[in-house]
């Protein structure tokens, strides 16, 4: 069985790279090539993306990995010469080289920088085995892509790892496992992979995807400094090259062609608490109104295995909840959403009509011999849908109706790597058969096994959309593969109740937002293991400027509500709670950003500042937007921490202290203060105090603003918060830019782009350590300012939907 650990790539049969090549034919924007048996295709899908193929002479290409969302590109212009030795093709931006003899494929931008160029020597082919060809089932032969190192380039993204940003040096695996508990940074492959690099050679970023589905290995310089490689077990080599040359323009591609992370119902950005399990009506009952009379914000409490009949999925147990209906709906009239877990093993058992159903349908995966494939997970012996087959979708996402019918509001798929019981810690055989529904769609489980995660939480977005059209699904995943941005949130496995795991959620989550998967968050609190009072407050202190946040924990521990350990814990938790509620506004105006450009929520710095190499390792700290600057504590005992400030002005947000970036600083970060800066002259817009989101209307909107000599520009975007109408034009998007001088401020709220009017009464101005004006005008206009929270200089706006002047002479 295939297993998590390192396997070196150098190892195995004769490596032969391919040799020489001749042009076969081309089309208005692909070309192929034919070296010995294999074809190549070179294609430019739009002027910053190229797309590589290596197939088996003959042999159709095939391009439609679960991975990709985007099939159909707009023509562009691309212009193609040929001479003996070398064939370009050029878009607008970039231009891929291809030398003949032996075939060698390079890029290159219009500035002349060269990058995903072949090695000479070793460039891409096969990996020629005595017993099978290279291309014969069930893995085929392994295949290796290998690419020059460019001067001081340096790697980055490669999804959910824990052990820093840079991944120069380093070998990669891209194999979904359910690792076991206290799992530590040098695990590199964990539930969810994405075989994606981001490079920056001199602060110019390009990316490679490497499209395959069967276990993946990457070395990026490690085996070799002056190189990188990218292999998998078996298939064909599919890989897309992004040529920058900014992290954004990566990113913003990357998510185009692997789907962006859909618009999240506002309620899902709130506070969410669960724990394994909550184990009955009563307990859920007690948290909710824990949450209520402690005055802590909290939108979602979840259901975890035991509401289930025996942990069948589908099914609700009739003792521990009775009547979810009447709970959820109580629960609703309080504010609160309920999400259930639901596990991909179905329980084998001739009384149970979801199994048998299914085996009636035929929608099960198979062992060779074509029987049922089975395997002991939390019910005992299970069968296991075949989620490659569209049918099985469905059907699986039907038989949501028994929560969606009860009020439930979200999914949580768990245990999709999948993970399996027998042996322990083990995952699918490689021989497990995927039926697929259609003639010739049959693949081996090794073929797919990184995609199962994703295509359940697939079937679990598109029954929802089928159940409830008009309402935007949540759904959240332990594993995918690339691309899983575009079906769910994920959040990241068991993580243990330790200072090591704090830390690692920041370069874990940065790395994700780098890969696309910008919708993430870590278990508040850690999931194994008792936490105590100091760390759940430091993690919550991390934990709310997470674009998701939910405290979980496992069987057996200590409860870690935010209130379990009363003061001063409790307080800083209510107090980080409430700082993440009324910052929903600006998070939910960076969800909008990252649907449309898939821009990270949570990112790192050097995303902002590539040209920076200082962030290239500041992997303790992280932006959130542009605009907010996070550096938590991590360690017991401690309230001083180094923080890196990049160039610009910074303002703490507690202290209200200047400083001018870039800069190396001692920042002082007692408990409920944490290292928190906001950018000056950016605009965050803030909501009022909620118990829950969608208590009450955000009115006042607060637009709070540092102000230092110089200009920004920020956006505000607002919408129903749930539903499609957003599409039609239902939102409200306002740029609001600042200058500031010496002697004037001035702020300027555009027009109210879209047709969605928010309900409010009142928008208010906050200029940060501005203490005194000679006098406000509003549009021309004498406007008496007040001196409001924290020393700052209040504007009131009223209404003021249309586009606002506001000048501040000092
Ligand atoms: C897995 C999940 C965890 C969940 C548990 C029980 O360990 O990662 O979050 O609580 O299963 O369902």
């Amino acid at each position: 069985m295939t297993q998590t650990f390192e396997k070196q790539p150098e190892t195995g049969g004769r490596y032969e790279p391919l040799g020489a090549g001749e042009l076969l034919d081309h089309d208005d924007n692909s070309l192929r090539l034919r070296a010995g048996s294999t074809t190549v295709e070179v294609t430019a899908l739009a002027p910053d993306l190229f797309r590589v193929g290596m197939f088996p002479a003959g042999g159709p290409p095939r391009y439609d990995s679960e991975a990709i969302d985007r099939e159909d590109w707009d023509p562009i212009e691309v212009s193609m010469k040929e001479s003996d030795e070398e064939l370009t093709l050029s878009t607008t931006a970039a231009t891929a080289q291809i030398s003949l003899n032996p075939v060698r494929i390079g890029f290159s931008d219009a500035a002349g920088r060269e990058f995903a160029v072949d090695d000479r020597e070793l460039g891409m082919g096969a990996v020629e085995t005595t017993d099978a060809d290279i291309f014969s089932e069930p893995l085929g032969s392994p295949v290796r892509l290998y690419k020059r190192r460019e001067a001081g380039e340096r790697y980055f993204g490669c999804g959910e790892r824990t052990s820093g940003l840079e991944k120069t040096g380093s070998h990669q695996v891209f194999y979904n496992v359910d690792p076991p508990l206290g799992h530590t940074a040098s695990f590199n492959n964990l539930y969810s992979s994405i075989p994606f690099s981001l490079s920056l050679a001199n602060g110019k970023a390009h990316g490679l995807f490497f499209d395959n589905t069967h276990r993946v290995e990457f070395d990026l310089a490690l085996a070799s400094e002056d190189r990188a490689y990218y292999g998998a077990e078996g298939g064909a080599i599919v890989y897309y090259v992004f040529c920058g040359p900014t992290p954004a323009d990566v990113v913003d591609r990357y998510t185009e062609l692997t789907g962006r992370t859909p618009m999240p119902p506002l309620w899902s950005l709130g506070n969410q608490q669960c724990r394994y399990s909550y184990m009955n009506e009563e307990e859920v009952r007690e948290v909710a109104s824990g949450f209520r009379e402690r005055d802590i914000p909290c939108d979602v409490i979840y259901l975890d295995i035991h509401y289930m009949d025996g942990y069948r999925v589908f099914t609700w147990n009739e003792d521990r909840f009775p009547d979810p209906q009447g709970l959820i709906s109580d629960l609703g009239e309080q504010g609160f959403r309920v999400v259930t877990i639901v596990d991909p093993g179905v329980k084998v058992d001739e009384n149970y009509s979801v199994y048998t159903d299914g085996r009636e349908k035929d929608l099960y995966c198979k062992t060779r011999e074509g029987e049922e494939y089975h395997n002991a997970v939390w019910p005992g012996v299970c069968a296991f849908p075949d989620f490659t087959n569209p049918e099985t979708r469905e059907w699986w996402g039907q038989n949501q109706k028994v929560f969606t019918d009860a009020g439930v509001s979200g999914i949580w798929c768990d245990m999709n790597e999948p993970a399996l019981f027998i042996p322990d810690g083990a995952t699918m055989p490689d021989d497990v058969i995927h039926p697929g529904g259609r003639a010739g769609e049959a693949r081996w489980h090794a073929q797919i096994h990184n995609t199962y995660g994703s295509l359940m939480a697939r079937a679990a977005r598109e029954g929802l959309l089928a159940l409830h059209p008009d309402e935007r699904p949540f759904v959240i995943t332990r594993a995918g593969y690339a691309g899983l941005q575009r079906h769910a949130m994920q959040w990241t496995g068991d993580n243990s109740s330790w200072w090591e795991h704090l830390w690692m959620s920041m370069p874990q989550l940065q790395n994700l937002a780098l890969s696309g998967v910008a919708w993430a968050g870590v278990d508040i609190g850690g999931f194994g293991g008792d936490t105590n009072g100091e760390l759940l407050a430091r993690w919550y202190e991390f934990g709310v400027f997470q674009p998701y946040c939910r405290n979980h924990t496992t069987l057996g521990t200590r409860h870690q509500e935010p209130w379990v350990f009363g003061e001063p814990y409790e307080s800083v938790c209510r107090e980080m709670i409430k700082l993440r509620q009324r910052l929903l506004p600006y998070l939910y105006t960076l969800f909008e950003k990252c649907h449309r450009s898939g821009a990270p929520i949570l990112r790192p710095l050097l995303f902002e500042y590539p040209e920076d190499e200082t962030t290239y390792t500041a992997d303790d700290e992280f932006l959130l937007g542009e605009a907010l600057l996070v550096a938590p504590i991590t360690r017991p005992g401690v309230e001083h921490r180094h923080v890196y400030l990049p160039e610009g002005t910074w303002f703490h947000y507690y202290s209200g202290e200047r400083f001018d970036g870039p800069a190396h600083i001692l920042a002082h970060a007692p408990l409920g203060e944490p290292a928190l800066y906001v950018k000056a002259n950016t605009a965050i817009p803030m909501g009022p105090e909620a118990s829950y989101t969608g208590e009450r209307p955000t009115d006042p909107l607060t637009l709070l603003v540092h102000p230092a000599e110089g200009t920004e520009e920020s956006t505000l975007y607002e919408d129903a918060g749930n539903g499609f109408g957003y599409r039609e034009g239902e939102y409200a998007r306002r740029r609001i830019s600042c200058e500031s001088s010496e002697a004037r401020i001035t702020i300027h709220l555009g027009e109210r782009e879209g047709s969605f009017v928010p309900e409010r009464e009142e928008v208010r101005l906050q200029l940060r350590g501005v203490v005194e004006a000679k006098s406000v005008l509003v549009d021309g206009g004498e406007r008496e300012p007040g001196l409001g929270e924290s020393g700052a200089l209040t504007v009131s706006l009223g209404e003021e939907a249309g586009s606002t002047t506001v000048e501040v002479l000092l």
